[in-house]
């Protein structure tokens, strides 16, 4: 079945490399706002009986929403096979549960309303804590793909003596991960969050450490609260300035400038939300993940 790319606005460098790695050729829909701030979507390529896989990383999720849920619901009147959302950076996964009365799941309603607009889904390690797996909340086909090796890479390349450094119990499944297929230790912090901003990180005798450079892993860098944090306390402690990795780099509002500011050695991501700091391809892992899912 001859492959579509149709990329999402912000979207467009991936899905070059996508296509590319997918023999397919790669469109880019026209959207617009309209004065009212309603959503124009429109695309002029063929779309019969091919298979289309959209591109777009879910970053700032409500504001790109529902020309997406427009784009696909477009692609299936256009006669595609089949919708396949390329999310490298999938939204709504942290509210796993109700904490207080009366909140909503919104890992479980995105899910659903996503579930109804494709026909399957491909992402990148996908913040996955009460859920046991993508399977649990989307009933599509679902492929993830891990960026776990190409992080262990980098810093084998990048990094003398690293130390790599959770944050917290949840960041353990990635550090202890990355460490192992790199080789070299990790520590895993105790994490305390007050608020969306306010968070309390503790070290664990770091002091036997100090021969090593701290590389901070963690799946999502959105505040930077708990990055922040954790470089301030290997500081006091006396270690050299961290090096942060993170999966997805979502840096909400002057995160990146804020952890920069901390005193860290450098900032990397991969490139599943563009930023400045991508320096970690997951085009490769996304190409295997689409072409299993589709080769089912
Ligand atoms: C926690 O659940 C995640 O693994 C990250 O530690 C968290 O999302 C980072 O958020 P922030 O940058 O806002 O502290």
């Amino acid at each position: 079945m001859t492959k579509l790319v149709v990329s999402m606005p912000g979207s467009g460098l991936l899905a070059d490399r996508l296509a590319a790695g997918l023999c397919a050729e790669h469109a880019e829909p026209r959207t617009r706002r309209f004065p009212d701030g309603e959503s124009y979507v429109r695309l002029d390529t063929d779309c019969e009986n091919k298979d289309l896989i959209v591109v777009g990383s879910l970053d700032r999720p409500d504001e790109k929403f529902l020309q997406l849920i427009f784009l696909c619901d477009l692609l299936r009147e256009l006669g595609a096979a089949r919708v396949v959302l390329c999310a490298p950076y999938l939204a709504y996964m942290r509210q796993d549960k109700r904490f207080r009365a009366g909140e909503a799941v919104t890992s479980q309603s995105f899910a659903r309303i996503l579930c109804r607009a494709v026909d399957g889904l491909v992402t990148v390690d996908p913040h996955l804590h009460r859920y046991r797996n993508l399977g649990d909340l989307y009933n599509v086909p679902t492929r993830v793909g891990h960026a776990a090796g190409l992080i262990a890479d980098w810093i084998k390349t990048e990094v003398r003596r690293p130390l790599l450094v959770g944050p917290d119990s949840e960041s353990e499944q990635w550090v202890a991960d990355v460490a192992a297929r790199a080789g070299v230790p990790h520590i895993v912090l105790e994490k305390t969050r007050r608020g969306d901003r306010d968070v309390e990180v503790s070290v664990p005798e770091v002091e036997r450490w100090r021969d090593h450079r701290p590389v901070l892993v963690d799946d999502i860098i959105s505040t930077a609260g708990t990055m922040i944090e954790t470089v301030r306390h290997l500081g006091a402690a006396g270690l050299s300035a961290p090096m942060c990795v993170g999966v997805h780099g979502v840096f909400a509002d002057d995160a990146h400038g804020e952890l920069l500011g901390a005193g860290v050695q450098g900032i990397v991501t991969t490139n599943t939300i563009a930023h400045e700091t991508n320096g970690i391809d997951v085009s490769g892992i996304l190409i295997e993940a689409l072409d299993d899912l589709f080769g089912e």
